[in-house]
């Protein structure tokens, strides 16, 4: 298990919160940035992590802002990426089964600590069900028409 972590100023502490909890748990990640609370432009970091995600090194991707929305918008950008902004185990777990999510999306202003590791740890342990293959095919589909 890897994981590619990255988070804008907002997030800067959860995502070193969650990169202590991952040091226990000896659970491998690369962590793209922000390094500190100086304001920094969210989308710069989803990027990041979307194309660490897209390059199939990691299992899947961490993204953090002060909400989790402008992260999560951003790497959706990614063409291939299924940023799913999760808040609790429940959208965490689904974010898996239905959508095969490659990257959560946490608020670090908005996600207590302590739920964003139960979150993780749901999103971890999940399997995507294959019966709803069909949905994400018509979303590949959407992205390459995009492109003409
Ligand atoms: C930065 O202040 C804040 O706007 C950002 O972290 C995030 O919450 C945006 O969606």
């Amino acid at each position: 298990m890897k994981i590619a972590i990255g988070s804008d100023h907002g997030g800067y502490e959860l995502k070193e919160f969650l990169k202590l909890y991952f040091n226990d748990q000896e659970i491998s990640y690369d962590d793209f940035g922000t390094n500190s609370l100086e304001s920094v432009d969210y989308p710069d970091f989803g990027k990041k992590v979307a194309q660490a995600v897209l390059t199939n090194k990691y299992d899947f991707g961490i993204v953090i802002c002060g909400t989790g929305i402008g992260i999560s918008i951003a790497a959706n950008k990614v063409k291939g990426i299924r940023a799913a902004l999760v808040y609790n185990e429940e959208t965490a777990r689904l974010a898996k089964e239905h959508n095969n999510a490659n990257i959560i999306a946490l608020g670090g202003r908005t996600t207590k600590p302590d739920d964003a590791i139960d979150i993780v740890n749901v999103f971890m342990k999940t399997i995507f069900e294959e019966r709803h293959q069909k949905r994400l095919n018509k979303i590949n589909q959407m992205e390459e028409s995009l492109d003409e």
